[in-house]
């Protein structure tokens, strides 16, 4: 599949919509322990806040919403946790693809699926299937995903299939097989529930993203929080290495 331009090459108009926004949604077991409730009732309420994210980032035009709904550490948690979030994704498939169909989304998973439950992944590829030539927003679930798995499985395929002497590979050769190759990189990058980290999201496409970091727990994440998080990136300005200067001549057309 052709790869749409890299962020990284072309430089955004400043104060314009983002096109790609990339959430890592923390905070569900802190906003759960805060009401003294377990923290599966955390993620349950979590559900909410992606649906509100869904509908608020349709009505502004962003073409991808990437979210890291399970990372490739998170089985490092209790079973009894793990387990639920397993049954919370499989009904969240079952409920919710024929509603991100009517709305003319196209709904992806990325991440290693194979330690997945077979139902699972059964959902998710009808659901992928389904949902395959809407165009009105990418919907992306980060599930079982580590950036570091995902380089390795992307050189794992370039090395087989590629002719090209190792010297005269580039980056390109590489990108095209990371599970996110559909996508322009992200523009925005949003981590809620106050840690300043990347927890080993998409390593290779945030090397110019702009980061957001907010303290609002996920579930407490609503339209007005995504408000702030695009005003924000709306007053940065995106150089990629060039100087302020420069950026302001291509602007003008003298360039
Ligand atoms: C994020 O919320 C959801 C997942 C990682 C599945 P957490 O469960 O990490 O919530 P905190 O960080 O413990 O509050
Ligand atoms: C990152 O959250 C992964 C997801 C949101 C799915 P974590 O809460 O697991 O991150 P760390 O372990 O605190 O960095
Ligand atoms: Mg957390």
């Amino acid at each position: 599949m052709a790869q749409e331009p890299s962020s990284t090459v072309a430089v955004p108009e400043m104060g314009a919509i983002p096109k790609h926004i990339a959430i890592i949604m923390d905070g569900n077991g802190r906003w759960a322990k805060n009401r003294l409730m377990p923290r599966i009732s955390g993620h349950k309420q979590g559900m909410e806040a992606v649906r509100g994210v869904i509908k608020a980032c349709m009505e502004r035009g962003v073409a991808y919403l990437t979210l890291f709904a399970f990372s490739s550490e998170n089985w490092r948690r209790p079973n009894e946790e793990i387990a639920s979030l397993m049954q919370l994704f499989l009904t969240a498939l079952e409920q919710e693809i024929t509603k991100l169909h009517e709305n003319g989304i196209r709904f992806k998973v990325v991440g290693d699926l194979s330690r997945f439950d077979s139902k699972i992944i059964e959902s998710i590829q009808t659901g992928e299937q389904l949902t395959a030539d809407n165009t009105r927003l990418t919907f992306t679930v980060a599930a079982n995903y580590g950036g570091r798995w995902d380089i390795m499985q992307a050189v794992r395929k370039m090395v087989t299939h590629s002719t090209t002497l190792p010297d005269d590979l580039e980056e390109e050769n590489l990108a095209q097989y990371l599970a996110l190759s559909y996508a322009p990189e992200p523009d925005l990058f949003i981590r809620t529930g106050g840690e300043y980290r990347i927890s080993n999201f998409l390593l290779w496409q945030l090397a110019y993203t702009e980061l957001y970091f907010t303290s609002t727990l996920w579930p407490d994440f609503d339209e007005h929080e995504l408000e702030l998080a695009i005003h924000s990136y709306q007053q940065r300005e995106r150089r990629f290495g060039r100087t302020s200067e420069q950026l302001r001549i291509a602007l003008s057309g003298e360039g």
